[in-house]
């Protein structure tokens, strides 16, 4: 069922910081910044060729990332997105395994214009999982 690692997520509180870092320091490929607001967050993509790395900062009210950053003010990693062919599919699996689909179950278009879910950390060895449809 589990495909390629699509991407790790990583929380920042100052995305043109954590760009720069990435693009200066590490001489990585970096995207422009993306507003998602029905995510609450903005996003710059790091392409590592073999995936991703996506920076998240808050945006705007109830970010679903800002409890985070409270917790981990200088950021840290959020959480890994494992692409899936089916995820409608994949959500029934997990359902019937017991696992915690997170929101009302239904998937929502991610950062990537594809159908994304996320599971709960505590079923999943203290990761919060994404999973979007490749
Ligand atoms: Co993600």
């Amino acid at each position: 069922m589990l495909g390629r690692l699509n991407h790790v997520a990583i929380a920042v509180p100052d995305l043109a910081a954590a760009t720069a870092t990435y693009r200066d320091t590490l001489g990585a490929q970096v995207s422009q910044p993306q507003a998602l607001p029905e995510h609450g967050v903005t996003v710059v993509f790091v392409d590592l060729g073999n995936t991703k790395v996506e920076l998240l900062e808050p945006l705007g009210e109830g970010s679903p990332i800002a409890a985070y950053l409270e917790r981990n003010p200088a950021g840290g990693m959020h959480h890994l997105c494992y692409e899936v062919a089916d995820i409608r599919a994949a959500r029934d699996r997990l359902a019937a395994a017991g696992a915690r689909v997170l929101g009302d179950g239904e998937p929502r278009t991610g950062a990537h214009g594809k159908p994304v879910l996320f599971l709960h950390p505590k079923d999943f060895a203290g990761t919060l999982v994404e999973l979007e449809q490749a």
